[in-house]
């Protein structure tokens, strides 16, 4: 007879977030004194205590709170080097310009893979004992094709969403060849990078690509089998969101700067069976002293809204998406529920995953134990480490 794996239940949970609206209050599908079955990676069973059937092991939660593990869609955490300075002379002043990416690609070129290996590793380390169990890594700071497809290879490592971000900005060799760099990316950095990726990208942004390019970026990504997001409207307002709309992109992500027709694309978008999902990334906008988006005005619309990190060393140096539903309450419009929403479900549909970000039977079992009886505390204690375990395919793994 085969093996069943042990099962395990997970009880006296005070606030379960199940992410299902038929189990529970609210869209967060909010269990209060719940209890829950993980069996083979998965949720097994999820609902009242006074209901919980038995199993062959018990984990006492202790009248704290169980969430989904965050889904943070968007990182650039394989590189070398840091930007501390430049970080410096921002809060004193300097704006932020995408300029800066190209210290980094100096810095990651010269790393070797096995520096670059552990540097992605830390931070995956330093985000999952934070909460995060699912996250999205890309390229962008080698830009020739060689070192675009080593960062591929080392953010495999460390992640299954994995995005190539060759049209990060112009690299500094083709400064005065745009066309050159931009056939180089759709062409044979294409055919090479696209096998090592899940997705395809591109800094749709006045100083990095214009919407022909970016175009041209995401249709070459496209034709090779890798599936469309796009970085847009964060500097300025400008064509991103529309082309992300047009191409039903997965999401398009920053959204600081948008006109009331971005708010109503991404509201239509929003409606769709698979959504452009509005990815907002707050740590960028504090990192950078830029205004904060406007999230009440496009959940109000009807758009799908994610919060993800963005943690790369330049415009946001934060693994935290605790930080980020922090500020996105604060400053953002969101309510507690819909900002812990966005930073597990909302990540889950901006990487169009519907076995993460949710805690209905089926799903895989990652999941965080709060230090704290509800998730409110996320928001309602900003700063405090307060994650006391967190389980990745039902393994304890923080
Ligand atoms: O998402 N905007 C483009 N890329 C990154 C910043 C990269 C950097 O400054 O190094 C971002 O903010
Ligand atoms: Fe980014």
């Amino acid at each position: 007879m085969a093996d069943v794996p042990e099962s395990i239940l997970i009880d006296d949970i005070a606030t379960l977030v199940t992410n299902d609206p038929s189990r529970g209050r609210g869209a967060v599908g909010e269990i209060r004194d719940a209890a829950m079955v993980v069996q083979g990676g998965r949720v097994a069973w999820a609902g009242p205590r006074s209901q919980a059937p038995d199993a062959d092991a018990r984990v006492d939660a202790a009248g704290r709170c169980v969430l989904p593990g965050f889904v943070d869609s968007h990182s650039h955490i394989v590189f070398a080097g840091n930007r501390s300075r430049e970080f410096a002379a921002r809060m004193s002043g300097q704006p932020y310009s995408a300029g800066g990416i190209r210290t980094t690609v100096a810095a990651t070129r010269e790393a070797s893979d096995a520096d670059l290996l552990a540097g992605a590793r830390r931070l995956v380390g330093e985000a999952r004992a934070q909460g995060t169990t699912t996250l999205e890594v890309k390229s962008g700071y080698g830009l020739t094709t060689r070192d675009e497809e080593r960062c591929l290879a080392v953010a495999a490592r460390v992640t299954d969403e994995v995005t190539f971000l060759g049209a990060h900005v112009v690299a500094p060799e083709y400064a005065d060849d745009p066309e050159g760099y931009l056939d180089l990316v759709t062409g044979p950095m294409m055919d090479a990078c696209a096998p090592h990726a899940r997705w395809v990208d591109v800094f749709c942004e006045r100083g990095a690509f214009d919407e022909d390019a970016s175009r041209r970026v995401l249709t070459a990504g496209r034709e090779r089998g890798l599936l469309p997001r796009v970085h847009g409207n964060q500097l300025g307002e400008g064509p991103g969101v529309r082309l992300a709309v047009e191409l039903g992109a997965a999401s398009v992500d920053h959204c600081t700067h948008l006109s009331a027709a971005d708010v109503e694309a991404l509201a239509e978008a929003g409606g769709r069976p698979e959504p452009t999902v509005a990815t907002l990334l707050p740590g960028v906008d504090f990192s950078t002293r830029q205004p904060y988006p406007d999230a009440r005005a496009l959940i109000d619309a009807g758009a799908v809204v994610a919060l993800a990190s963005d943690c790369n060393p330049g415009s946001c140096f934060t693994s935290s998406l605790a930080f980020c539903i922090a500020v996105a309450v604060r400053d953002m419009g969101m309510t507690p529920d819909e900002a812990v929403w966005a930073a597990t479900a909302g990540g889950a549909r901006a990487l169009r995953r519907t076995d993460v970000g949710h805690l209905a039977p089926g799903a895989r079992a990652d999941l965080t134990l709060l230090d704290a009886p509800d998730h409110v505390h996320l928001a309602y204690r900003p700063g405090v480490p307060q994650v006391a375990a967190v389980w990745k395919d039902g393994e304890l793994v923080a």
